[in-house]
Protein backbone atom coordinates (compact mmCIF):
# COMPACT_ATOMS: atom_id res chain seq x y z
CA UNK A 1 0.00 0.00 0.00
CA UNK A 2 0.64 3.64 -0.39
CA UNK A 3 1.30 5.76 1.79
CA UNK A 4 -1.44 5.67 4.24
CA UNK A 5 -3.81 8.48 5.32
CA UNK A 6 -6.46 8.89 7.66
CA UNK A 7 -10.40 9.32 6.47
CA UNK A 8 -12.80 10.90 8.48
CA UNK A 9 -15.63 8.17 7.71
CA UNK A 10 -20.22 8.68 8.80
CA UNK A 11 -22.93 9.72 6.70
CA UNK A 12 -23.45 11.92 3.93
CA UNK A 13 -23.56 15.40 6.09
CA UNK A 14 -25.74 16.66 3.23
CA UNK A 15 -26.93 16.53 -0.03
CA UNK A 16 -23.88 17.82 -2.04
CA UNK A 17 -22.19 14.65 -0.15
CA UNK A 18 -24.45 12.44 -1.48
CA UNK A 19 -23.45 13.84 -4.88
CA UNK A 20 -20.21 13.69 -4.77
CA UNK A 21 -20.36 9.86 -3.32
CA UNK A 22 -23.02 9.02 -6.07
CA UNK A 23 -20.00 10.89 -8.55
CA UNK A 24 -17.15 8.70 -7.35
CA UNK A 25 -19.03 5.81 -7.50
CA UNK A 26 -20.41 5.56 -10.59
CA UNK A 27 -17.36 6.88 -12.15
CA UNK A 28 -15.11 3.76 -9.63
CA UNK A 29 -18.17 1.12 -11.29
CA UNK A 30 -18.23 2.06 -14.23
CA UNK A 31 -22.26 3.09 -14.33
CA UNK A 32 -23.71 4.90 -17.03
CA UNK A 33 -24.00 8.18 -16.46
CA UNK A 34 -27.88 8.01 -16.43
CA UNK A 35 -30.73 7.56 -13.60
CA UNK A 36 -28.33 8.30 -11.37
CA UNK A 37 -30.69 10.11 -8.90
CA UNK A 38 -33.54 7.00 -9.58
CA UNK A 39 -30.27 4.84 -8.59
CA UNK A 40 -29.19 6.70 -4.99
CA UNK A 41 -32.73 7.44 -3.97
CA UNK A 42 -33.61 4.20 -4.43
CA UNK A 43 -30.24 2.64 -2.54
CA UNK A 44 -31.69 5.29 0.31
CA UNK A 45 -28.85 7.60 1.47
CA UNK A 46 -29.24 7.07 4.77
CA UNK A 47 -27.32 3.52 3.71
CA UNK A 48 -24.24 5.13 2.38
CA UNK A 49 -21.11 5.75 4.10
CA UNK A 50 -18.71 8.07 3.03
CA UNK A 51 -14.74 8.73 3.38
CA UNK A 52 -13.69 12.37 3.37
CA UNK A 53 -10.24 14.14 3.64
CA UNK A 54 -9.59 17.82 4.01
CA UNK A 55 -11.00 18.44 0.21
CA UNK A 56 -14.12 16.94 0.34
CA UNK A 57 -15.41 12.69 -0.33
CA UNK A 58 -13.14 10.80 -1.62
CA UNK A 59 -15.31 7.59 -1.78
CA UNK A 60 -17.41 5.57 -0.06
CA UNK A 61 -19.71 2.02 0.52
CA UNK A 62 -23.45 1.00 0.74
CA UNK A 63 -24.84 -1.12 3.42
CA UNK A 64 -27.74 -2.38 2.60
CA UNK A 65 -29.25 -4.71 5.69
CA UNK A 66 -30.58 -7.89 5.06
CA UNK A 67 -30.73 -11.51 6.34
CA UNK A 68 -28.92 -14.60 5.20
CA UNK A 69 -30.68 -18.48 5.94
CA UNK A 70 -28.23 -20.90 7.88
CA UNK A 71 -29.50 -23.83 9.64
CA UNK A 72 -33.30 -22.56 9.06
CA UNK A 73 -32.79 -19.18 10.59
CA UNK A 74 -32.23 -15.92 9.18
CA UNK A 75 -29.08 -14.42 10.29
CA UNK A 76 -29.27 -9.82 10.37
CA UNK A 77 -26.79 -9.66 7.48
CA UNK A 78 -25.39 -5.79 6.43
CA UNK A 79 -24.56 -6.46 2.63
CA UNK A 80 -21.59 -4.29 1.82
CA UNK A 81 -21.82 -2.94 -1.99
CA UNK A 82 -20.65 0.04 -4.30
CA UNK A 83 -17.24 -0.09 -2.73
CA UNK A 84 -15.74 3.06 -4.71
CA UNK A 85 -13.06 5.29 -4.03
CA UNK A 86 -11.79 8.15 -6.60
CA UNK A 87 -8.43 7.02 -8.69
CA UNK A 88 -6.43 9.73 -7.28
CA UNK A 89 -6.98 8.89 -3.88
CA UNK A 90 -6.24 4.79 -4.11
CA UNK A 91 -4.04 2.45 -2.59
CA UNK A 92 -3.93 4.74 0.58
CA UNK A 93 -6.25 2.98 2.93
CA UNK A 94 -9.70 4.71 2.29
CA UNK A 95 -11.42 1.38 0.99
CA UNK A 96 -9.89 0.11 4.20
CA UNK A 97 -11.08 2.49 6.61
CA UNK A 98 -14.39 2.51 5.16
CA UNK A 99 -15.22 -1.23 5.64
CA UNK A 100 -13.38 -1.45 9.30
CA UNK A 101 -15.50 1.11 10.40
CA UNK A 102 -18.72 0.01 8.52
CA UNK A 103 -18.09 -3.48 9.94
CA UNK A 104 -17.91 -2.06 13.46
CA UNK A 105 -20.94 -0.10 13.40
CA UNK A 106 -22.54 -3.40 11.98
CA UNK A 107 -21.26 -4.91 15.21
CA UNK A 108 -22.94 -2.07 17.51
CA UNK A 109 -25.76 -2.54 15.68
CA UNK A 110 -26.10 -6.18 16.14
CA UNK A 111 -25.92 -7.48 12.97
CA UNK A 112 -23.16 -10.37 13.12
CA UNK A 113 -22.38 -11.30 9.49
CA UNK A 114 -21.82 -9.20 6.23
CA UNK A 115 -21.38 -10.41 2.89
CA UNK A 116 -20.18 -9.13 -0.71
CA UNK A 117 -19.46 -9.80 -3.62
CA UNK A 118 -15.79 -8.98 -4.74
CA UNK A 119 -14.64 -7.46 -7.89
CA UNK A 120 -11.41 -8.07 -6.46
CA UNK A 121 -10.28 -9.77 -2.97
CA UNK A 122 -7.31 -8.79 -1.25
CA UNK A 123 -8.88 -5.33 -0.04
CA UNK A 124 -11.51 -7.68 1.42
CA UNK A 125 -9.41 -10.22 2.92
CA UNK A 126 -7.75 -7.49 5.11
CA UNK A 127 -10.37 -6.93 7.13
CA UNK A 128 -11.73 -10.29 7.49
CA UNK A 129 -13.90 -11.65 4.39
CA UNK A 130 -13.85 -14.75 2.94
CA UNK A 131 -15.17 -16.95 0.30
CA UNK A 132 -17.75 -18.36 1.79
CA UNK A 133 -20.11 -19.60 -0.72
CA UNK A 134 -21.44 -19.59 -4.20
CA UNK A 135 -23.29 -17.76 -6.98
CA UNK A 136 -23.35 -20.08 -9.88
CA UNK A 137 -25.56 -19.32 -13.77
CA UNK A 138 -26.78 -22.00 -15.72
CA UNK A 139 -27.33 -21.83 -19.51
CA UNK A 140 -29.70 -24.82 -21.04
CA UNK A 141 -30.40 -24.42 -24.83
CA UNK A 142 -34.41 -24.30 -24.91
CA UNK A 143 -34.40 -27.37 -27.44
CA UNK A 144 -32.89 -29.66 -24.73
CA UNK A 145 -35.97 -29.04 -22.41
CA UNK A 146 -37.74 -32.35 -23.10
CA UNK A 147 -40.54 -32.02 -20.69
CA UNK A 148 -44.28 -31.55 -21.62
CA UNK A 149 -46.26 -31.24 -18.07
CA UNK A 150 -49.13 -28.82 -18.30
CA UNK A 151 -51.38 -30.31 -15.35
CA UNK A 152 -50.63 -27.50 -13.05
CA UNK A 153 -52.07 -24.15 -13.56
CA UNK A 154 -50.08 -21.19 -14.71
CA UNK A 155 -50.44 -17.39 -14.59
CA UNK A 156 -48.77 -14.15 -14.79
CA UNK A 157 -48.24 -12.27 -11.14
CA UNK A 158 -50.02 -9.35 -10.42
CA UNK A 159 -49.46 -7.11 -8.09
CA UNK A 160 -52.13 -8.32 -5.43
CA UNK A 161 -49.86 -12.22 -5.85
CA UNK A 162 -46.54 -10.27 -4.49
CA UNK A 163 -46.81 -11.87 -0.94
CA UNK A 164 -47.63 -15.54 -2.12
CA UNK A 165 -44.48 -14.70 -4.30
CA UNK A 166 -42.46 -13.84 -1.47
CA UNK A 167 -43.88 -16.43 0.87
CA UNK A 168 -42.95 -19.10 -2.15
CA UNK A 169 -39.07 -17.65 -2.08
CA UNK A 170 -38.68 -17.79 1.89
CA UNK A 171 -39.97 -21.13 2.01
CA UNK A 172 -37.56 -22.30 -0.25
CA UNK A 173 -34.71 -19.89 1.12
CA UNK A 174 -35.04 -21.10 4.41
CA UNK A 175 -33.99 -24.84 3.74
CA UNK A 176 -30.48 -23.79 2.22
CA UNK A 177 -27.22 -22.03 3.43
CA UNK A 178 -26.90 -18.59 2.19
CA UNK A 179 -29.90 -17.66 0.36
CA UNK A 180 -30.65 -14.13 1.34
CA UNK A 181 -33.50 -12.99 3.80
CA UNK A 182 -34.32 -10.02 1.20
CA UNK A 183 -34.80 -6.48 2.29
CA UNK A 184 -37.54 -4.41 0.22
CA UNK A 185 -34.78 -2.85 -1.76
CA UNK A 186 -33.90 -6.28 -3.32
CA UNK A 187 -37.57 -7.27 -3.42
CA UNK A 188 -38.08 -4.09 -5.44
CA UNK A 189 -35.33 -5.01 -7.68
CA UNK A 190 -37.54 -7.80 -8.68
CA UNK A 191 -40.54 -6.77 -8.57
CA UNK A 192 -40.15 -2.82 -10.12
CA UNK A 193 -37.21 -2.94 -12.58
CA UNK A 194 -35.47 0.41 -12.44
CA UNK A 195 -35.17 2.62 -15.57
CA UNK A 196 -31.76 1.09 -16.48
CA UNK A 197 -32.83 -2.48 -16.47
CA UNK A 198 -34.85 -5.02 -18.66
CA UNK A 199 -38.28 -4.97 -18.93
CA UNK A 200 -39.35 -8.29 -17.14
CA UNK A 201 -42.02 -10.76 -17.15
CA UNK A 202 -43.53 -12.68 -14.10
CA UNK A 203 -45.28 -15.95 -13.68
CA UNK A 204 -46.28 -17.89 -11.29
CA UNK A 205 -48.42 -21.33 -10.44
CA UNK A 206 -51.10 -21.30 -7.95
CA UNK A 207 -52.08 -24.65 -6.74
CA UNK A 208 -54.43 -25.57 -3.36
CA UNK A 209 -54.32 -21.78 -2.58
CA UNK A 210 -50.45 -20.86 -2.61
CA UNK A 211 -47.81 -19.89 -4.70
CA UNK A 212 -46.07 -23.41 -5.72
CA UNK A 213 -43.79 -21.33 -8.17
CA UNK A 214 -42.58 -18.50 -9.95
CA UNK A 215 -40.54 -17.50 -12.42
CA UNK A 216 -39.11 -13.26 -13.29
CA UNK A 217 -37.71 -13.20 -16.45
CA UNK A 218 -36.34 -10.88 -19.09
CA UNK A 219 -36.01 -11.36 -22.87
CA UNK A 220 -32.25 -10.76 -24.42
CA UNK A 221 -32.60 -9.99 -28.01
CA UNK A 222 -29.74 -12.16 -30.03
CA UNK A 223 -28.88 -13.12 -33.47
CA UNK A 224 -32.48 -11.55 -35.06
CA UNK A 225 -32.03 -13.45 -37.88
CA UNK A 226 -32.17 -17.11 -36.45
CA UNK A 227 -34.48 -16.03 -33.87
CA UNK A 228 -31.12 -16.73 -31.55
CA UNK A 229 -32.78 -15.02 -28.67
CA UNK A 230 -32.29 -15.70 -25.20
CA UNK A 231 -34.89 -15.60 -21.69
CA UNK A 232 -32.77 -15.18 -18.97
CA UNK A 233 -34.13 -15.38 -15.61
CA UNK A 234 -33.87 -12.85 -13.16
CA UNK A 235 -36.07 -15.31 -10.12
CA UNK A 236 -36.97 -19.16 -9.76
CA UNK A 237 -38.45 -20.28 -6.94
CA UNK A 238 -40.04 -24.29 -7.58
CA UNK A 239 -41.57 -25.76 -4.21
CA UNK A 240 -42.70 -29.50 -5.87
CA UNK A 241 -41.06 -31.32 -8.93
CA UNK A 242 -44.66 -31.24 -10.70
CA UNK A 243 -44.36 -27.37 -10.37
CA UNK A 244 -40.73 -27.50 -11.79
CA UNK A 245 -42.16 -29.70 -15.16
CA UNK A 246 -44.60 -27.08 -15.41
CA UNK A 247 -42.17 -23.98 -15.82
CA UNK A 248 -39.41 -26.41 -17.55
CA UNK A 249 -42.62 -26.47 -19.91
CA UNK A 250 -43.38 -22.95 -19.91
CA UNK A 251 -39.66 -22.20 -20.65
CA UNK A 252 -39.73 -24.95 -23.96
CA UNK A 253 -42.61 -23.16 -25.09
CA UNK A 254 -40.25 -19.81 -25.68
CA UNK A 255 -38.22 -22.17 -27.94
CA UNK A 256 -39.31 -20.89 -31.33
CA UNK A 257 -37.93 -17.56 -30.97
CA UNK A 258 -35.32 -18.30 -27.28
CA UNK A 259 -32.05 -20.26 -27.99
CA UNK A 260 -31.54 -20.32 -24.29
CA UNK A 261 -32.70 -20.34 -20.90
CA UNK A 262 -30.23 -18.69 -18.31
CA UNK A 263 -30.87 -19.02 -14.34
CA UNK A 264 -28.97 -18.85 -11.31
CA UNK A 265 -29.19 -21.86 -9.34
CA UNK A 266 -28.06 -24.20 -6.36
CA UNK A 267 -24.59 -26.17 -6.66
CA UNK A 268 -26.89 -29.44 -7.50
CA UNK A 269 -29.88 -27.68 -9.30
CA UNK A 270 -33.26 -29.46 -8.85
CA UNK A 271 -34.46 -28.25 -11.98
CA UNK A 272 -31.82 -30.01 -14.03
CA UNK A 273 -32.61 -33.03 -12.47
CA UNK A 274 -36.05 -33.05 -13.86
CA UNK A 275 -34.59 -33.60 -17.68
CA UNK A 276 -33.39 -36.64 -19.81
CA UNK A 277 -29.73 -35.15 -20.27
CA UNK A 278 -26.85 -33.15 -18.81
CA UNK A 279 -27.45 -30.25 -21.66
CA UNK A 280 -26.62 -27.08 -19.25
CA UNK A 281 -23.34 -25.46 -19.24
CA UNK A 282 -22.32 -23.18 -15.72
CA UNK A 283 -21.84 -19.96 -17.71
CA UNK A 284 -20.33 -17.73 -14.73
CA UNK A 285 -18.98 -18.37 -11.06
CA UNK A 286 -18.36 -15.79 -8.87
CA UNK A 287 -18.21 -16.92 -4.81
CA UNK A 288 -19.59 -14.11 -2.30
CA UNK A 289 -17.63 -13.25 0.20
CA UNK A 290 -18.48 -13.40 4.23
CA UNK A 291 -17.37 -11.47 7.60
CA UNK A 292 -17.96 -12.79 10.90
CA UNK A 293 -18.76 -9.53 12.57
CA UNK A 294 -19.40 -10.97 15.97
CA UNK A 295 -18.17 -14.43 16.92
CA UNK A 296 -20.49 -15.00 20.10
CA UNK A 297 -23.47 -13.65 18.15
CA UNK A 298 -23.28 -15.14 14.94
CA UNK A 299 -22.93 -18.55 16.20
CA UNK A 300 -26.22 -18.50 18.34
CA UNK A 301 -28.29 -16.81 15.47
CA UNK A 302 -27.97 -19.81 13.33
CA UNK A 303 -29.63 -22.99 13.09
CA UNK A 304 -27.95 -26.27 13.33
CA UNK A 305 -28.49 -29.76 12.43
CA UNK A 306 -30.95 -31.31 14.79
CA UNK A 307 -28.75 -34.80 15.38
CA UNK A 308 -25.99 -32.48 16.38
CA UNK A 309 -25.56 -32.63 20.07
CA UNK A 310 -21.93 -31.96 20.64
CA UNK A 311 -19.49 -29.00 21.72
CA UNK A 312 -16.40 -27.40 19.74
CA UNK A 313 -13.68 -25.63 21.65
CA UNK A 314 -12.28 -23.35 19.37
CA UNK A 315 -9.89 -20.56 19.58
CA UNK A 316 -10.43 -17.51 16.97
CA UNK A 317 -7.32 -15.85 16.03
CA UNK A 318 -9.37 -11.82 14.56
CA UNK A 319 -6.52 -9.18 13.88
CA UNK A 320 -8.90 -6.57 12.86
CA UNK A 321 -12.24 -6.96 14.90
CA UNK A 322 -10.66 -7.78 18.51
CA UNK A 323 -13.79 -8.59 20.68
CA UNK A 324 -13.80 -12.31 18.57
CA UNK A 325 -9.93 -12.84 19.54
CA UNK A 326 -9.93 -15.40 21.74
CA UNK A 327 -11.38 -18.78 22.90
CA UNK A 328 -15.09 -19.84 22.78
CA UNK A 329 -17.19 -22.80 23.41
CA UNK A 330 -20.17 -23.52 20.88
CA UNK A 331 -22.31 -25.85 23.10
CA UNK A 332 -24.95 -27.36 20.44
CA UNK A 333 -27.99 -29.39 20.63
CA UNK A 334 -31.80 -28.52 20.02
CA UNK A 335 -30.30 -27.42 16.95
CA UNK A 336 -29.34 -24.37 19.17
CA UNK A 337 -26.07 -22.88 19.24
CA UNK A 338 -24.73 -21.67 22.89
CA UNK A 339 -21.30 -19.86 23.41
CA UNK A 340 -19.51 -19.36 26.45
CA UNK A 341 -15.98 -17.58 26.67
CA UNK A 342 -12.99 -19.64 27.71
CA UNK A 343 -12.91 -23.39 27.07
CA UNK A 344 -9.55 -25.81 25.66
CA UNK A 345 -9.30 -23.64 22.29
CA UNK A 346 -8.70 -27.50 20.33
CA UNK A 347 -9.77 -26.30 17.08
CA UNK A 348 -7.40 -23.03 16.57
CA UNK A 349 -9.24 -20.94 13.56
CA UNK A 350 -8.70 -17.69 11.56
CA UNK A 351 -12.00 -15.49 11.55
CA UNK A 352 -11.44 -15.74 7.57
CA UNK A 353 -11.80 -19.28 7.81
CA UNK A 354 -14.05 -19.28 10.23
CA UNK A 355 -16.75 -17.63 8.00
CA UNK A 356 -16.18 -20.83 4.89
CA UNK A 357 -16.61 -23.05 7.92
CA UNK A 358 -19.88 -21.42 9.35
CA UNK A 359 -21.40 -21.22 5.44
CA UNK A 360 -20.64 -25.42 5.22
CA UNK A 361 -18.45 -24.03 2.23
CA UNK A 362 -14.93 -25.72 3.04
CA UNK A 363 -14.65 -28.87 5.51
CA UNK A 364 -12.64 -28.48 8.77
CA UNK A 365 -10.34 -31.01 6.65
CA UNK A 366 -10.64 -28.76 4.02
CA UNK A 367 -9.82 -25.89 5.78
CA UNK A 368 -6.51 -26.76 7.02
CA UNK A 369 -5.34 -27.77 3.84
CA UNK A 370 -6.03 -23.86 3.13
CA UNK A 371 -4.22 -23.24 6.12
CA UNK A 372 -6.90 -21.51 8.27
CA UNK A 373 -7.21 -24.19 11.06
CA UNK A 374 -5.65 -26.86 12.56
CA UNK A 375 -6.40 -29.04 15.50
CA UNK A 376 -7.02 -32.37 16.81
CA UNK A 377 -8.71 -34.72 14.23
CA UNK A 378 -11.59 -36.05 16.85
CA UNK A 379 -12.18 -32.14 17.31
CA UNK A 380 -12.56 -31.05 13.27
CA UNK A 381 -14.52 -34.32 13.36
CA UNK A 382 -17.27 -32.58 16.02
CA UNK A 383 -16.92 -29.13 13.90
CA UNK A 384 -17.57 -31.38 10.89
CA UNK A 385 -21.01 -32.27 12.21
CA UNK A 386 -22.26 -29.14 13.78
CA UNK A 387 -21.70 -27.07 10.92
CA UNK A 388 -22.37 -29.39 8.31
CA UNK A 389 -26.17 -28.32 5.98
CA UNK A 390 -26.37 -28.22 2.11
CA UNK A 391 -23.86 -26.37 0.06
CA UNK A 392 -24.41 -22.52 0.95
CA UNK A 393 -25.17 -20.68 -2.63
CA UNK A 394 -27.60 -17.45 -3.33
CA UNK A 395 -28.88 -16.78 -6.60
CA UNK A 396 -28.94 -13.18 -5.98
CA UNK A 397 -26.22 -10.59 -6.94
CA UNK A 398 -25.82 -6.97 -5.39
C1 LIG B 1 -10.95 -1.54 -5.02
C2 LIG B 1 -10.90 -0.15 -4.35
C3 LIG B 1 -12.24 0.12 -3.68
C4 LIG B 1 -9.77 -0.16 -3.32
O1 LIG B 1 -9.77 1.08 -2.65
P1 LIG B 1 -8.44 1.69 -1.99
O2 LIG B 1 -8.84 2.77 -1.09
O3 LIG B 1 -7.50 1.99 -3.06
O4 LIG B 1 -7.91 0.42 -1.17
P2 LIG B 1 -6.85 0.47 0.03
O5 LIG B 1 -5.90 1.60 -0.17
O6 LIG B 1 -7.58 0.39 1.32
O7 LIG B 1 -6.07 -0.89 -0.26
C5 LIG B 1 -6.35 -2.13 0.30
C6 LIG B 1 -5.92 -3.23 -0.66
O8 LIG B 1 -6.72 -3.18 -1.82
C7 LIG B 1 -5.98 -3.59 -2.96
N1 LIG B 1 -6.15 -2.57 -3.99
C8 LIG B 1 -5.93 -1.24 -3.88
N2 LIG B 1 -6.24 -0.64 -5.02
C9 LIG B 1 -6.65 -1.59 -5.87
C10 LIG B 1 -7.11 -1.57 -7.22
N3 LIG B 1 -7.21 -0.44 -7.92
N4 LIG B 1 -7.48 -2.73 -7.79
C11 LIG B 1 -7.38 -3.88 -7.10
N5 LIG B 1 -6.95 -3.93 -5.81
C12 LIG B 1 -6.60 -2.82 -5.22
C13 LIG B 1 -4.58 -3.78 -2.54
O9 LIG B 1 -4.35 -5.17 -2.35
C14 LIG B 1 -4.49 -3.06 -1.22
O10 LIG B 1 -3.62 -3.66 -0.37
P3 LIG B 1 -1.99 -3.51 -0.60
O11 LIG B 1 -1.76 -2.08 -0.83
O12 LIG B 1 -1.42 -4.05 0.64
O13 LIG B 1 -1.70 -4.34 -1.79
C15 LIG B 1 -10.59 0.96 -5.38
O14 LIG B 1 -9.45 0.59 -6.10
C16 LIG B 1 -11.71 1.23 -6.38
O15 LIG B 1 -12.57 2.08 -6.15
N6 LIG B 1 -11.71 0.47 -7.49
C17 LIG B 1 -12.74 0.58 -8.52
C18 LIG B 1 -14.10 0.11 -8.02
C19 LIG B 1 -14.08 -1.31 -7.48
O16 LIG B 1 -13.48 -2.20 -8.05
N7 LIG B 1 -14.79 -1.52 -6.38
C20 LIG B 1 -14.93 -2.80 -5.76
C21 LIG B 1 -16.23 -3.38 -6.17
S1 LIG B 1 -16.54 -4.94 -5.37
Amino acid sequence: MGKKLNVDIGLPADDSEVQAFTRIVSQALFFPAVDLDVWIKREGPENIRVARRKDGVVGGLIVQRMGQWFGGRSVPMGAVRAVGVAPEHRATGVASQLLTTALEEMRRDGVPLSALFPATQPVYRRPGYEQAGVRLTYRLPASAIDVRDRTLHLRPIEPADRDAVRRAYSERARRTSGNLDRNEWYWQRIFDPPPWGSQTYGYQIEHEGRAEAYTVFAQKAGDKLHNAHHVELVDLVTLTAEAGRRLLTFFADHRSMAKTVTWSGAPAEPMLYLLAEQASNIVHRLDWMLRIVDVRCALEARGYPPAANTDVHVEVVDDVLRHNHGRFVLEVSDSQGRVREGGGGNVRIDVRGLAALYTGHLSPADLKLAGYLDGPDEDLAKAALVFAGPAPWMPDIF
